[in-house]
């Protein structure tokens, strides 16, 4: 999704938006730009691009001023052009704007701002905004905080936007979308005092302040955060900055600690984001869900979960994209280890769902971010609807977690791959620990986090074969995967990291599945992945796998028992019950997925359309 930076501060602000914009960059990369104010006037380049891209060819870092704003864009309204890169100056230059989300009403709006003589250079949603705080601008008398008032009351959707005026004042709201300011120099060694209204220490008057869409775009700055609430926005200008409701009560705000973890989202010695976050698994499975509420968490959950399941109601679980993968992989867990139905629903179609949760139940909401806009709004209804929503969620200070009665953190640090992978495991392992809480311990341990650990350790360790066999596969057309039961899952999530990765089609299913038609498309040219391990599901599959082999495809196993069926064998290692497999037997297929875009020239860190939080419908 987008990302949204802006800087005020003794610094020169250029080469400080755009570092941030870098580190956002996994956010949204198709075009950026920079707005900056300084004594020759304010100053706006952008362009089509990534970030390392757009600031060599526009000089970005080298324009002047210490009060600015930047962007990195994941297009919605307009295509990807220079002209519809952000900032957007207003008609006349005095306001330009960066903006994460949407503007529902922006038809209507450009219609009456048209009307009054305001001019358009892009197709965005967000030249809306620029000219309706120009107009307001003007309303209010020159006065930042009348301009945000009167125009945050005319926009419908969600978003949240950075705002800079031609007399160097910055202003920044938050509807729905994330915007937290980044406050000092850095390190907390700065001296405290108190933030207009409020008890905590604030920033000291002369900033640097950057309001930003994620931590990561001023972490290497500042570790001082405040959370903007949702509703409200901030002016900031050389005498600090405040807070206001939207209807322009001024309002309190503490600084926070943000966790220094995130500081650690360098990529060190790995090529790649996606490489270090798939080799960082044995780690972050072994500590999922102590972040956030930690274990007290867990078991706050498991009450609302056990009263669920007792009084016979059943909970509802939900997700997208790999968060989704996670949610049928806990349909069988809660189920096998804790006699908990949960049924899980795509947040997308939560809205067109012929049952929607129900009052007194319990909506499981899984994400990375907390941010994707399908969950949140999954969440909203259920909780309008008398649900409780327990949210596992690894950015605990999102909006979803903002909507959740319970939050369990998944604790797998900063995912800065575009494609999901160390959270996928975490969320597995959180649902385990979840499992065997509600069954009050008697879950059967069938998860062990430090034999998981050691398991994914051991898969890793064979990266060369994995790379060979990426190689062999690097020109095929198509790939399917096949899993049966809690399999299933798996053989979709890796079908969907192919896909990411290296845009080569791939479809997981169900292996009964394939003989039932898509046999139709099997031929020589044909790899099938089928997820294999030696449980309950073996004879079958393998039974599957004869009969697609004698119609010319390649069989290549996940198992941790070899067959004369596959022509490849991909090893895992056994484990003790068959509900620990998916999180061990996801990460071949994370790694084979890497190699391909790797051997096809892709850049798996940043896939072609896509964004890592989808904070749009
Ligand atoms: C986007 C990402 C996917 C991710 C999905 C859900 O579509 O590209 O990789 O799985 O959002 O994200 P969440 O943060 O809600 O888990």
């Amino acid at each position: 999704m987008c990302s949204i930076i802006g800087y005020m501060g003794p610094d020169r602000a250029a080469p400080i938006l755009v570092r941030g914009l870098r580190r956002m960059e996994y956010r949204g990369y198709d075009s950026v730009g920079v707005a900056t104010k300084s004594a020759r006037g304010m100053q706006v380049r952008k362009g089509v691009g990534r970030v390392g891209e757009v600031s060599g060819s526009h000089r970005l870092e080298e324009m002047g001023g210490s009060v600015g704003i930047g962007h990195t864009r994941w297009a919605t309204h307009g295509g990807v052009t220079d002209a519809n890169a952000h900032p957007h100056s207003s008609s006349s230059g005095a306001v330009a704007v960066v903006h994460n989300g949407t503007v529902d009403n922006f038809s209507e709006l450009k219609a009456e701002l048209l009307a009054d003589g305001y001019t358009f250079k892009s197709e965005t949603d967000t030249e809306v905004i620029s000219n309706l705080l120009q107009k307001s601008l003007g309303e209010a008398g020159g006065s930042a905080r009348g301009a945000m008032v009167r125009a945050v009351a005319r926009l419908r959707g969600r978003y949240a936007f950075v705002a800079l005026f031609g007399n160097g004042t910055l202003a920044a709201a938050r509807f729905h979308r994330p915007l937290i300011v980044g406050v000092g120099g850095g390190g907390g060694g700065r001296d405290g005092g108190q933030g207009p209204g409020g008890a905590a220490p604030a920033a000291p008057a002369e900033g640097p302040y950057l309001p930003s869409s994620d931590v990561m775009g001023f972490i290497e700055q500042t570790d001082d955060a405040v959370y903007v609430d949702n509703g409200h926005f901030v002016t900031i200008d050389r005498s600090g900055m405040r807070a206001y409701s939207f209807d322009g009560a001024e309002a309190q705000y503490a600084v926070t600690k943000v966790s220094r973890e995130f500081a650690d989202a360098y990529k060190g010695d790995y090529a790649h984001y996606t490489l270090k976050e798939i080799s960082e698994q044995p780690d972050t499975v072994a500590r999922a869900g102590s972040g956030g509420g930690g274990g007290g968490a867990v078991a706050e959950a498991a009450a609302l979960l056990r009263a669920c399941r007792d009084s016979g109601r059943g909970a509802y679980i939900t997700g997208s994209g790999t968060s989704y993968n996670a949610a049928l992989v806990a349909r069988h867990v809660l189920s096998k280890r804790a006699g908990l139905r949960a049924e899980p629903v795509m947040s997308s179609e939560m809205p067109h769902w012929p049952e929607p949760v129900p009052g007194g139940s319990v909506l499981l909401a899984l994400s990375q971010s907390g941010e994707s806009a399908d969950v949140i709004e999954a969440a909203e209804m259920a909780r309008g609807a008398g649900a409780s929503v327990v949210s596992i969620v690894n950015l605990t200070a999102s909006s979803l977690a903002q909507e959740s009665s319970v939050v369990i953190g998944m604790n797998c640090g900063p995912e800065i791959g575009v494609a999901a992978t160390k959270s996928f495991t975490s969320q597995l392992a959180v649902i385990h620990r979840l499992a065997d809480e509600i069954a009050g311990g008697g879950g059967g341990g069938g998860f062990d986090p430090a034999a998981a650990a050691a398991a994914i350790s051991d898969v890793l360790s064979d990266h060369a074969r994995i790379r060979g066999l990426a190689a062999r596969l690097k020109d095929v057309s198509d790939i399917y995967v096949l899993g049966r039961g809690v399999h299933y899952p798996i053989a979709a999530e890796a079908a969907l990291k192919i896909k990411e990765l290296t845009y080569i089609h791939a479809e997981g299913m169900a292996g009964g599945e394939l003989k039932h038609g898509p046999l139709a498309l099997i031929d020589s040219s044909v790899y099938v992945i089928v997820i294999n391990p030696g449980d309950s599901t073996f004879d079958d599959m393998v039974t599957g796998a004869r009969e697609i082999r004698a119609r010319g495809a390649k069989i290549i196993g996940v198992s941790d028992k070899d067959s004369d069926v596959y022509d490849h064998w991909v090893r895992i290692p056994r484990m003790a019950d068959e509900s620990a497999y998916p999180a061990v037997e996801i990460v071949p297929l994370q790694l084979l997925a890497y190699y391909l875009a790797l051997e096809r020239d892709t850049d798996p860190d940043h896939p072609r359309n896509l964004a890592k939080s989808v904070t749009v419908k």
